[in-house]
């Protein structure tokens, strides 16, 4: 609004207070402030047209209060009265509408303020997608849902005995060393093998499931897990693995490579070769890791001339732990058919994060948990 330029209202001495020289003189200030009202077209303006209709020293209602209220015969005060009043709420609407008025923009400051614009774009509710690693975590036990595999879960806070004692950790045993252990506090009073920790793999799950399941049984074990690693760019604190065992009577170390050979190829494509290289858990015997090529470079180790650096220029990528259920794990659940003597199994796990790294070329593990939606919306 131009109101420093422009004329404003100034309201008049009165000499005739007739009623009908006071509805002239009333009509002429509605007038005036309907004119300035619709000017208002900001913040600002609309500040400046309040003070300028009720600030309380020298607003059009305050002279108005003067020049003509408190001037006014006696005979005509109540007559003055009114019609003051009656100006009084006039300027009071404007005001208000005016501050709704330039909050809808200039344009959009028409007479009924309920009314709808339904030329404005509508709310837009952005639709959500799987999360990676809820993604890659759903494909992965499909693969062995094919291979006639069941899904399997377990608790994440786990007890001392699933997590360790009958994955063939001995108490103090320094195999326990090699998984950074988030433990429960307050825990000393209970015997060792009751006291609770957050699980540091899906393992525990194998124990579960064998003594609520009698062989054969052929599972796949989903889940989250935590170790005590401080976060960095591989490595988080929580992070989720795909646990699997298969045990029966005749079940040997071909079927193993066998099915995880099958897997690697379903989950990377079919031109990925897989390799096995002696390892150690407590829980198998005899124990792998398994590499699957480089789906990157394709085993090469290079990408054009420059180095490929998921695999470390190896052409190699560890993928999973696997090996032949130890006998001391199926003494802990010999109770429910799972004798040595007669049965045998194999078991493998790997760390769903690290397959959506790779997947999705993704080089900092911290993006997955960060809640970034700049992020994460790549994936929707
Ligand atoms: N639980 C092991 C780990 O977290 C992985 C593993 C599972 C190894 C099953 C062998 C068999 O490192």
């Amino acid at each position: 609004m131009s109101s420093k330029s422009q004329t404003r209202y100034v309201p008049p001495k009165l000499r005739d207070f007739s009623p009908s020289a006071l509805d002239k003189a009333a009509e002429k200030l509605l007038a005036a402030l309907e004119k300035e009202w619709q000017a208002v077209a900001n913040e600002s303006d609309w500040r400046s047209f309040r003070d300028h209709w009720m600030a309380r020293k020298d607003g059009v209602l305050t002279q108005i209060n003067e020049l003509w209220l408190k001037a006014a015969p006696k005979d005509a005060k109540r007559e003055v009265g009114q019609r003051v009043n009656e100006i009084k709420k006039r300027v009071e609407d404007s005001a208000q509408r005016g501050e709704n008025g330039y909050k809808a923009g200039a344009k959009a400051r028409i007479a009924d303020s309920d009314s709808v614009d339904i030329s404005l774009p509508g709310l837009r509710r952005p639709i959500g997608a799987e999360h990676p690693i809820i993604k890659t975590r759903n494909e992965t036990p499909s693969v062995f849902r094919n291979l006639g595999y069941s899904v399997e879960e377990g608790p994440v806070i786990e007890t001392d005995y699933y997590n360790f004692e009958a994955l063939n950790f001995p108490p103090n045993h320094p195999a326990r060393d090699t998984q950074d252990t988030l433990f429960v506090a307050n825990q000393e009073a209970k015997p060792q093998r009751e006291r609770l920790m957050l699980r540091t793999h899906t393992s525990p799950v194998q124990i579960r499931a064998m003594e609520r399941m009698k062989p054969p049984i052929r599972i796949v074990i989903p889940g989250k897990v935590h170790r005590n690693d401080p976060p960095d760019a591989s490595h988080s604190p929580m992070f989720h693995q795909i646990e699997g065992l298969a045990v029966d009577t005749s079940i040997t170390f071909g079927d193993l490579k066998g099915t995880l050979d099958h897997a690697m190829k379903a989950l990377f494509g079919s031109s990925v070769k897989t390799h096995f290289r002696p390892s150690f858990f407590p829980f198998t015997e005899p124990s792998a890791e398994v590499m699957v090529s480089c789906f990157i470079c394709g085993g090469s180790g290079k990408r054009g001339s420059d180095p490929c650096r998921p695999c470390k220029q190896t052409g190699w990528i560890e993928i999973l732990g696997c090996g032949m259920v130890d006998p001391n794990v199926f003494e802990f659940v010999k109770h429910n058919g799972y004798d040595p003597k007669k049965v045998s199994g194999f078991a493998f796990g790997m760390g769903v994060d690290r397959i959506a790294i790779l997947k999705y070329g993704v080089d900092d593990i911290q993006l997955f948990f960060q809640g970034d939606v700049r992020f994460l919306e790549q994936f929707g």
